[in-house]
């Protein structure tokens, strides 16, 4: 076993590999760094596929009142703008669009206007839903919707439409139909802000959200359990002592490294959120102390054969299995927050089962060791006491 402790500087490069996989690309979103004049602030954002196009919006989730800003790109002052909520479908008839252009008195014009056929010269018109302060900007070569819409409970995921064309004497003019001013619609989710349909590259926030879940399903959900297995069962094997306890410190140590990051996303989604997942942070908050008191308490480990030894280990027993039970439950706790597809919730599933199904296994075979070793101890002079860690097998206690 000598590979124990090769082992540590591997599962630091994971978790290295891990936050560069899932961080870095969340931090390189291109809505993300946009900062509005005026104080207007977004919450999420999304970088839609095509047309150079992206929308921001803070949304309640208790009045459903979105507040939203569509920006485009290099648009000119020959460009009308549209972003619309479709309730018929992921089409163009039926949108109800908000559409914004400048208009021959030279100031930007922005209205609303129900979309009711393909041959629409896009006239103002009231909506199926309220929108209110409705106004539009161009500068720099940036045309710009805000405005505050009245949802209704059953649209928090919508089917979104937008698109660019041209200003023919002074009215909107019939916009090219190939290309991306075709594939300019698909789903959107307020609340976790994920895009669907013809594409999108998902909002950054719901990818902080992914990343959270991974980190957090790795670490505390997978990589922790894990280290407590190899505690438990390895050390019943004599060959395998004292590796079994730096592969466990290696193990907890990177779980726990990765978990804190973990712990530090979902902060920062927690204070933007205004949905109530009060037992998942809070639940959160106790693992990040019993993870980081159970660090400590290392330091402070008698030891093997000082008289306190037994109660430490009780202590750190406990501790432990409540970690591990905490992180399983507050996973999937994490898991109906973010309402992944159902493989996310059945691979995490499979995962905590196969760690059930090792532990029954190795349980069964540590007594059969035990027993085994019983046997042959009272036949024979007493074993000769471990290194590292309490030795508990081999005196029969498990
Ligand atoms: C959401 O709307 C409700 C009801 O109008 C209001 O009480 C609450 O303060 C709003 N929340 C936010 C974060 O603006
Ligand atoms: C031009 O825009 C203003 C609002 O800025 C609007 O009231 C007016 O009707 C528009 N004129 C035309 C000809 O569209
Ligand atoms: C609309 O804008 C005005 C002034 O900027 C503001 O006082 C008002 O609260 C806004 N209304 C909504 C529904 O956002």
């Amino acid at each position: 076993m000598n590979g124990a402790r090769a082992d540590s500087p591997h599962l630091a490069l994971l978790s290295l590999a891990l936050f560069s996989l899932f961080l870095a690309p969340s931090l390189a979103q291109t809505c993300q760094s946009y900062a509005f004049s005026g104080n207007r602030v977004y919450a999420s954002c999304v970088d839609l596929p095509v047309l150079s196009s992206y929308l921001h919006w803070n949304y309640n989730d208790t009045s459903y009142v979105a507040d939203i800003a569509f920006r485009v790109t290099g648009a000119t002052s020959s460009n009308w703008v549209s972003w619309a909520i479709n309730p018929s479908g992921l089409q163009m008839v039926g949108s109800q669009a908000l559409v914004a252009y400048q208009n021959s008195s030279g100031s930007v014009w922005a209205y609303t206007s129900p979309v009711d056929s393909l041959q629409t010269s896009l006239s103002p018109g009231t909506l199926s839903f309220g929108v209110s302060n409705i106004s539009a900007a161009l500068e720099s070569s940036e045309m710009t919707i805000f405005a505050t819409l009245q949802l209704s409970s059953g649209m928090t995921t919508v089917n979104q439409v937008w698109q660019v064309g041209p200003v023919e004497n002074g009215s909107p003019g019939t916009h090219p139909t190939s290309g991306a001013n075709v594939e300019s619609v698909g789903t959107l989710n307020f609340l976790s802000g994920t895009t669907g349909g013809t594409g999108g590259s998902g909002s950054s926030r719901q990818r902080r959200r992914n990343v959270h879940g991974v980190l957090n399903a790795v670490s505390w959900g997978t990589l922790m359990p894990m280290g407590a297995l190899i505690a438990r069962y390895l050390k019943v094997f004599q060959s395998a002592d004292p590796a079994w306890f730096y592969l466990h410190i290696s193990c907890q140590a990177s779980a726990y490294a990765v978990g804190v990051a973990g712990w530090a996303t979902g902060l920062k989604l927690g204070s933007e959120s205004s949905a109530n997942n009060k037992v998942h942070g809070n639940i959160g908050l106790a693992l990040s102390v019993l993870g980081t008191v159970q660090g400590f308490a290392l330091l402070l480990r008698p030891k093997k054969d000082h008289k306190y030894r037994l109660y430490w280990n009780m202590y750190h027993h406990t501790v432990g299995y409540t970690v591990i039970v905490l992180s399983i439950v507050n996973v999937f706790k994490g898991l109906d927050i973010l309402d992944p597809e159902q493989k996310w919730r059945t691979a995490y599933i499979a995962i905590v089962a196969s760690l059930g199904a090792s532990a029954a296994v190795l349980e069964a075979i540590t007594w059969y060791i035990v027993i085994k070793r019983k046997k042959a101890a009272s036949s024979a002079p007493k074993i000769s006491h471990s290194t590292n860690g309490d030795d508990g097998y081999r005196n029969g206690r498990v």
